[in-house]
């Protein structure tokens, strides 16, 4: 059995025995696991808190925004903006960045986030969650913009989810393995359960939308459906699926017990980009993902060595399982 310390302990000794992580930023990490817990209160008051459904407005990525993407949004700005560990942040529901106020002491680190993700399974109380990114600013830099954000994902000092499901549970990496917390209601606090999360190099279940089928490249197609052909195919072994549509509840699913997650680029997007965000979906996830022994990439390259251009930028997700993520890439690559 796990130790059953709490993330504050866990931050403390990563700080103190292992030398992971200075103060400062221990202290960022504590602030947005305070705020994901306000965001967990809001989600489990659903319609007695007035929550659910739409705000009426549209963000950046041209969506609607729903009552909770803002509240989040909200909850995650408030939180971190006085604790003066950061210079920035950035987020899905905000087009620029967003500085910290000249009331409050600046720091040197950047938070990124998607501050609810899975919108579409609010309504229906299906997991959701939150996903965040930390990055440092480039030594020496004056002030800050949008250019301080543009880094490749391996730059991320720390990264993270909290998944909003059947329980609360935070999940964290500072790039020495992936630890999962969640959170007693109780005492208020996230406890440990689970240190050194490793996902299976090999794995029978797949996560995709197989309703973009049609719009699928051809090395997507191929793997599904030799995925699809089970024992009589080419894989000699029978595949399940799952799509919750909450990104953080699949890497969920596949951090606890492996698993091929896609979000491809298909013939609806011009630019091979896919849907999702590089830099607060794509770059936590894969951080986690590698931590964990598996293997993230945009079905070519390395998710973490892309060098974004944009603070919004689109990108196409294959993360999970070592081996099946390998196979995806090396279609593609085959295809070229
Ligand atoms: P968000 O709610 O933050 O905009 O992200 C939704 C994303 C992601 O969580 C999920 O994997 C994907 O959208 C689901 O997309 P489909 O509805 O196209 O399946
Ligand atoms: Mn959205
Ligand atoms: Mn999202
Ligand atoms: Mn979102």
């Amino acid at each position: 059995m796990t130790r059953r310390i709490s993330l504050t302990q866990y931050l403390i000794e990563q700080q103190r025995q292992h030398g992971h992580i200075p103060q400062e930023l221990r202290l960022l990490i504590e602030v947005v696991a305070r705020a994901c817990k306000r965001i967990a209160i809001s989600v489990t008051k659903g319609a007695l808190g007035e929550v659910l459904g739409t705000a009426g407005s549209e963000n950046v990525q041209g969506e609607i925004q729903k009552k909770l993407d803002i509240i989040a949004n909200e909850v995650l700005i408030e939180a971190n903006e006085w604790g003066g560990h950061l210079a920035a942040m950035a987020s899905e529901e905000m087009e620029g960045i967003y500085l910290v106020p000249n009331r409050f002491p600046k720091g040197e680190y950047l938070l990124m986030f998607d501050p609810l993700d899975g919108s579409s399974n609010i309504d229906v109380n299906v997991s959701i969650g939150t996903i965040f990114s930390v990055l440092k600013k480039a030594e020496g830099s004056k002030g800050v913009s949008e250019d301080d954000f543009l880094q490749p994902g391996k730059q991320q000092v720390a990264a993270g989810y909290c998944v909003y499901g059947p329980q609360t549970t935070l999940v964290l990496t500072f790039g020495a393995g992936v630890a999962m917390f969640t959170l007693d209601r109780e005492q208020g606090s996230f406890v440990l359960t689970q240190e050194g999360v490793k996902i299976p190099e090999d794995t029978k279940e797949f996560a995709i939308n197989m309703s973009n089928m049609r719009h699928w490249d051809a090395p997507v197609k191929r793997y599904i459906d030799e995925c699809l052909a089970g024992e009589e195919g080419p894989r000699g072994k029978n595949f399940n699926m799952r799509w919750i549509a909450s990104m953080v509840a699949d890497v969920h699913r596949i951090l606890t017990r492996g698993g091929v997650f896609m979000y491809p680029w298909d013939r609806r997007e011009p630019n091979k980009a896919g849907k999702l965000r590089l830099m607060y979906e794509a770059n936590p996830m894969a951080f986690l993902v590698e931590q964990a022994g598996g293997a993230a990439t945009n079905a070519r390259q390395r998710i973490m060595d892309l060098t974004p251009t944009q603070l919004h930028e689109r990108v196409a997700v294959v993360l999970g399982s070592k081996n099946e993520v390998e196979r995806v890439t090396a279609y593609h690559l085959d295809s070229a």
